[in-house]
């Protein structure tokens, strides 16, 4: 009898754990796609090279121009992805950005989810920053900002945006590094209308590294991004008529969405190790953390030692003096 139940629950492990392999490895099983098929030349076409297999591309940023390219169709939600290897050497001002956006289509009231990479001076690496608009929420920042565990210019790295209709996923690699789940309180604020998909090289001194401090260098130009590994899975919409080809429950079915306990834990390690800036604990910008937000302690504390200032409780004055007697208080 006792031997029995054990082959049974045995069973049912293996069972449970052939059903979780399966359903873990599916989401990363989407087609890869040539160029041509998915995306066309945005700008600056000069510097948009497509190598002849149409499997990778490079982007390319000099004195003349930028450049950066843009999918043929627009998606209600769906899984969308490339790997992509970032200028090398010095790279300040410069910002690569892989993102979703329908500010073309609606001036007032447009969505957007953003990777962008933040280019540094030599001997810094790359930072990577998330960020998301819903309707025009353009007053509204949610950006994060991360180091990675990986020189970014080294080698290809896959970078994708899980969208449906309840959240948002930013991976690198296997790792999903943010997940945002659409709460009733966000309202407008979570996207919610087609959009495109961007990938864009470009000149952003003023601000991309340390507020505008460093600017793009041109002596080093050009700045070169490499693309491929294109993967659009995603629900396209006739962009007149505006009709869709599969509703979005259908997405959430096949765009499995689920992170399993094995990427939360990454997800977790990551942000404690890498994540140096979150919206959600800066109290010098929101008082109250919005309302999606899902404050977890560890990382709350993590943020407060790198910088006590903007993440800190009730220590909103500002001045060196006040800066540096904050950064003592906290070192206990
Ligand atoms: C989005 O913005 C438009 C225009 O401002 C507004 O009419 C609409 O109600 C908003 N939608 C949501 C879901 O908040």
């Amino acid at each position: 009898m006792r031997t029995s139940h054990m082959k049974l629950f045995f069973f049912i492990f293996l069972f449970h754990s052939f059903l979780f392999l399966v359903l873990s490895s599916s989401s990363r099983n989407f087609p890869v796609i040539p160029f041509d098929e998915g995306y066309s030349p945005l700008f600056g076409d000069h510097n948009l090279i497509i190598h002849s297999d149409s499997k990778t591309v490079h982007l390319s940023l000099d004195e003349s121009s930028g450049s950066g390219f843009a999918t043929h169709d627009i998606y209600l939600h769906g899984y969308f992805s490339a790997s992509i290897k970032l200028p090398s050497d010095y790279t300040a001002g410069v910002v690569v950005a892989f993102y979703l956006s329908n500010g073309d289509m609606y001036e007032k009231n447009h969505d957007e989810i953003d990777f962008e990479f933040l280019g540094h001076i030599r001997g810094k690496d790359w930072r990577v920053q998330t960020n998301v608009y819903g309707n025009g929420s353009t007053h509204i920042g949610r950006e994060e900002r991360y180091g990675l565990w990986f020189d970014p210019s080294e080698d290809f790295h896959q970078y994708s945006i899980l969208w449906t209709d309840t959240k948002i996923i930013f991976y690198v690699d296997d790792v999903p590094i943010r997940e945002i789940k659409k709460t009733a309180s966000m309202g407008g604020d979570f996207p919610s209308k087609p959009m495109t998909l961007y990938s864009t090289i470009w000149d952003a001194s003023t601000w991309a590294t340390n507020g505008g401090k460093y600017k793009v260098n041109y002596k080093y130009a050009p700045y070169i991004a490499e693309f491929s590994d294109f993967v659009l899975h995603g629900c396209a919409v006739d962009p007149i008529e505006h009709v869709t080809n599969c509703d979005s429950v259908q997405t959430s079915e096949t765009v499995p969405s689920d992170v399993t306990q094995v990427e939360r834990n990454k997800m977790d390690n990551f942000r404690l190790k890498h994540m140096t800036y979150s919206y959600c604990y800066d109290k010098t910008r929101y008082k109250v953390p919005l309302p999606e937000c899902v404050i977890d302690s560890r990382e709350a504390e993590r943020l407060i030692k790198s910088d006590p200032v903007t993440f800190g409780n009730g220590r909103h004055r500002r001045g060196k003096r006040h800066h540096h007697q904050a950064k003592e208080a906290a070192s206990f």
